[in-house]
């Protein structure tokens, strides 16, 4: 049933697929000049072949890209290229500079997953400060919130998570940014550790962060047959993950003057929800309570994934679907079930592990970055074939594909 509606959209909207509109065998930076590029590479500090985006965002015609440090030398963290260029593998300029993403240099940024852009032009990562994860993993650094003003080019806060915030082995590698209409200074952010389960929330105004556990971000061991929530099929490359909460979406204000997070495991099929009031209040543990977590719905076999994202102008959740190839999408005027759970794009060359996805407000895109990681993982890269795909298309497509033959 859920296929032949997934055909019958598909027919109407014949050339709306998703475009390719950069791809990488193996992604370049720009350097100075070819001393600093030899420095590099013969300190050990650039080794080309481990450098493998994932994240992804877009500020006026800026594309950002996160490479992770899965393994050593990685030049930057954090990097750009401009839109405007027609390059079809842009070359990666580190951001905000090189010298700030030196590892070996006091104070640079290290590690960062993915950023988030807020309204006040400012972009927002957790650095998670640490080396060679898949290697001979080497704390650099304590786990930083680093906030960067997009206009200046300049770092304007790096905050230390305090030791209350986190857990021994906790990761995260997920954010979103709540600022209301008007109001940078009363900025709060949400990251998701996905190793020990919860929630860090910081305050700009306070400056200040808090903790918050509930049992709706642990993983789920049982759900999703036939295949276990924590058990991947990528592409013919076969493993398990117990990620918990990762892939997180904030609403628009409602009517009523509130926000709501919306969240799910990486390694889950259930989506959940709790206000963001309940997130924001330090003092009164509101959070504590149990039902103020909410569950949403399940979104069917197979929807594992880490990102998400809404769009604020059509109450349209979009969601990256790693055991699937693909994007789903879910309007969040109707109930989540299976059936309102929509596989809207497809593609078993330019969307295996799809890793993050970004809306360009400007150009009403819907863009989403795939790295092919199940390679990476068992050190399988091929160097000769394209690896990395940044693809998009334009959220009217979409809006009609996710709505088309809905039903209600
Ligand atoms: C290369 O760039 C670095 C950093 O900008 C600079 O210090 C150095 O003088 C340059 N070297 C050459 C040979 O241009
Ligand atoms: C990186 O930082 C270290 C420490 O400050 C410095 O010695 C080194 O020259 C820097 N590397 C480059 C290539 O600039
Ligand atoms: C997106 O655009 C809307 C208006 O078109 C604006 O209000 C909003 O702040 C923008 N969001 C971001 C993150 O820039
Ligand atoms: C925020 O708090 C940290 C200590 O946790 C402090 O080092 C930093 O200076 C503070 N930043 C601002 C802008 O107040
Ligand atoms: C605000 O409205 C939203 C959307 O209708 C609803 O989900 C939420 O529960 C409401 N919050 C409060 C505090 O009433
Ligand atoms: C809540 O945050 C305020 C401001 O950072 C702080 O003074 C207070 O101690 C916090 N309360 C609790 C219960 O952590
Ligand atoms: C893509 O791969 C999935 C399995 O991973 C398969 O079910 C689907 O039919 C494939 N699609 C195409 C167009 O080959």
């Amino acid at each position: 049933m859920f296929y032949l509606l997934f055909l019958a959209c598909s027919t109407i909207t014949t050339g709306h697929t998703l475009n390719t509109v950069y791809s990488w065998k193996q992604v370049e930076f720009k350097f100075p000049n070819d001393t600093v590029r030899n420095e590099y590479k013969a300190s050990g500090n650039y080794i080309p072949e481990n450098n493998v985006p994932l994240g992804l965002a877009i500020w006026h015609n800026k594309m950002f890209v996160t490479v992770p440090r899965w393994k050593k030398g990685v030049l930057a963290t954090l990097n750009s290229f401009s839109m405007s260029d027609d390059e079809h593998s842009p070359v990666l300029t580190p951001y905000p500079d090189l010298e700030a993403n030196n590892i070996s240099s006091p104070d640079s940024l290290v590690n960062i997953f993915r950023v988030r852009i807020d309204a006040c032009d400012r972009m927002w990562g957790l650095d998670t400060g640490v080396n060679d994860i898949l290697g001979d993993l080497e704390v650099v650094r304590p786990m930083r919130l680093i906030v960067i003003d997009l206009k200046m080019n300049k770092i304007l806060r790096q905050y230390t998570l305090k030791d209350t915030d986190i857990k021994p082995e906790s990761f995260i590698a997920d954010l979103v940014v709540d600022v209301p209409p008007g109001q940078c200074d009363k900025a709060y952010a949400y990251m998701s550790d996905l190793t020990e389960y919860g929630l860090v929330v910081y305050s700009w105004e306070k400056n200040d962060s808090w903790r918050i556990n509930h049992h709706f971000f642990h993983f789920d061991p049982l759900n999703g047959n036939p295949l276990l929530a924590g058990d991947y099929s990528i592409s013919g490359y076969n493993f398990q993950w117990t990620d918990g909460v990762f892939g997180m979406s904030l609403s628009p204000i409602y009517a009523n003057g509130s926000r709501i997070l919306y969240f799910h495991s990486m390694s889950g099929i259930t989506e959940f929800s709790v206000p963001a009031d309940i997130l924001q209040d330090n003092e009164s543990k509101k959070s504590e309570i149990y039902n103020n977590f909410h569950i949403v719905g399940t979104k069917g076999p197979l929807t594992q994934g880490p990102s998400s994202i809404i769009d604020p102008e059509t109450c349209i959740n979009y969601f990256t679907q790693v055991n699937r190839n693909g994007i789903a999408c879910w309007d969040m005027t109707v109930e989540l079930n299976p059936e309102t759970f929509k596989l809207v794009a497809q593609d078993n060359t330019t969307l295996v592990f799809p890793q993050d996805i970004a809306i360009d407000n400007e150009s009403r895109k819907l863009y989403v970055l795939s790295n092919n990681l199940q390679k990476f993982m068992q050190g399988s890269f091929d160097p000769l074939t394209t690896n990395f795909f940044i693809t998009s298309i334009d959220l009217e497509t979409l809006t009609f594909l996710c709505r088309c033959n809905a039903a209600y």
